[in-house]
């Protein structure tokens, strides 16, 4: 344009004055043609249509490096029935197109441009654990072209993704999930997937961001790259490992404090000493415990692995049980000892001596050994013996003496045989009691032994539930 001008000047003869107008006049049109500072200039020079639609290496045995870049802003979901996670993350994507360049400036001193295209060529990104293409996902149809020929995608995403829930420590567990960005072609010699930032950076960005949603906080984010080897191919892979923590508040208010409750009110139950009365309020406390299990049915997530939570709930209500069969015993061994029966001698062998020592039982021993000396008393060849000396006496004293004295001496037999049949009743009426208080002693002895498991199984279980919820 300005030799054009320059041209037309030259072509007439013309004073100074006029050059030098003309001089003007052409500066001026120069910087006003340059100032055409559009993106479209830039863009058009750019031919993007014929930009290249294979991988964009000047050699073919190089390989794109493609930088990745994730901030976790929350978790939308987790499925604990179908084990999947619904996360939504900003992400970024950075490589580089050896055949995009331009001078800054040539064009203003443009260093970026924001061009909505598919004509270059593009990594096909690949997120080895999603299960769902979501259309969810907000659409950004932009790139960032640097006048280096680094281009930059920048996108939010939902991702629906197999997470590999371990239930165990419900519901004071932690759950990893994983996502895998790779390319699904491309093998490791074509691309390779590097973290732009590494796992501090990426914590903290994603503790900066996250929103916290129901029942999950943030534990932590962390990044690695690895190649991944599949069918003798290697495939580049940056994986985003998320930590994750149940709030476990809610399980704990209304699940595991008020089972707790319920269990200690069935142990203090044990204390209660009318065995009828017993058997009702445990049958109670046995209905409740089974709603709430009902509670903890529905609220546990379905996984290979048992929750610790749910094996120690069937523990207490096995032990519920136990302690409800216990009950039952005790008070048909208390009606025994109203009716007169006799306490089988296994019985007597197993419990009155073996498990009563074991337990600990002292007021059985203080018992025991009252019992014994009757019985040793309780021999009529002793009461024979008696009678047979008096008889004796009898027949020296009626050699010596007068019939008067013989009536006397019957009468006095006839009195102690009278006595002898007292003592005799007497005998066999402490015997039977001492049978009643057998039944008893046996029933105290059983309950007890029924207390005493059901203490230390549930303190045991206690304990082990707290080491593993707590490591
Ligand atoms: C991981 O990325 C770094 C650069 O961030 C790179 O130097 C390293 O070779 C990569 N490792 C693998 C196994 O790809």
């Amino acid at each position: 344009m300005g030799k054009f001008w320059n041209y037309t000047n030259s072509s007439n003869k013309m004073s100074p004055h006029m050059l030098l107008i003309s001089l003007l006049s052409s500066m001026v049109l120069e910087v006003w043609c340059q100032s055409d500072c559009s993106y479209q200039k830039l863009l058009k020079s750019l031919n993007l249509e014929n930009a290249s639609k294979v991988r964009p290496v000047r050699n073919w045995k190089n390989a794109s490096i493609v930088n990745i870049d994730l901030t976790l802003y929350t978790i939308v979901d987790l499925d604990m029935s179908t084990q999947t996670a619904t996360t939504f993350v900003w992400f970024y994507m950075a490589w580089t197109d050896e055949y995009i360049s331009w001078n800054p400036g040539d064009f203003c001193g443009i260093k970026k441009l924001f061009v909505n295209s598919d004509y270059f060529w593009k990594p096909d990104l690949y997120i080895y654990e999603m299960t769902e293409n979501d259309d969810n996902s907000p659409e950004i149809p932009y790139y960032i072209l640097r006048n280096n020929g680094q281009i930059i995608n920048a996108m939010p995403l939902r991702i629906i993704s197999t997470c590999n829930l371990n239930i165990y420590k419900f519901p004071f567990d932690i759950q990893t999930c994983k996502l895998s960005f790779g390319s699904f072609m491309y093998t490791v010699s074509d691309i390779v997937m590097w973290p732009k930032s590494n796992s501090s950076v990426v914590n903290q960005n994603a503790k900066d961001v996250f929103a916290s949603k129901d029942e999950w906080e943030l534990q932590s984010v962390a990044v690695y790259n690895t190649t991944h080897k599949t069918m003798g191919l290697e495939y580049s892979q940056v994986i985003y490992s998320i930590y994750i923590k149940r709030v476990a508040v809610i399980y704990v208010l209304n699940l595991i404090i008020p089972a707790c409750f319920l269990v200690f009110l069935d142990i203090a139950s044990m204390f209660i000493h009318n065995y009828e009365n017993r058997l009702d309020f445990k049958i109670t406390v046995v209905l409740g415990f089974s709603v709430m299990l009902l509670i903890l049915n529905a609220l546990l997530p379905n996984s290979d692995s048992t929750p610790m939570l749910g094996t120690f709930c069937c523990i207490c209500m096995a032990m519920m049980i136990l302690s409800v069969i216990g009950t039952i015993a005790t008070s048909y061994m208390t009606e025994k000892s109203t009716t007169n029966s006799q306490v089988p001698v296994w019985v007597k062998v197993l419990v009155l001596k073996h498990l009563a020592r074991i337990i600990l039982f002292k007021k059985d021993f203080a018992k025991e050994e009252l019992v014994t000396p009757v019985t040793a008393d309780n021999d009529p060849e002793n009461a024979k013996k008696s009678e047979t000396n008096e008889d004796v006496s009898d027949q020296r004293r009626a050699l010596e003496n007068d019939s008067n004295v013989k009536k006397e001496v019957k009468l006095l037999k006839r009195i102690l045989s009278e006595i002898l049949r007292i003592h005799r009743k007497l005998i066999l009426d402490m015997q039977q009691k001492d049978e009643q208080t057998e039944w008893s002693l046996v029933a105290q002895i059983v309950d007890r032994l029924v207390l005493i498991l059901y203490l230390s199984i549930v303190t045991l279980v206690f304990i082990i539930m707290i080491c593993v919820w707590t490591i």
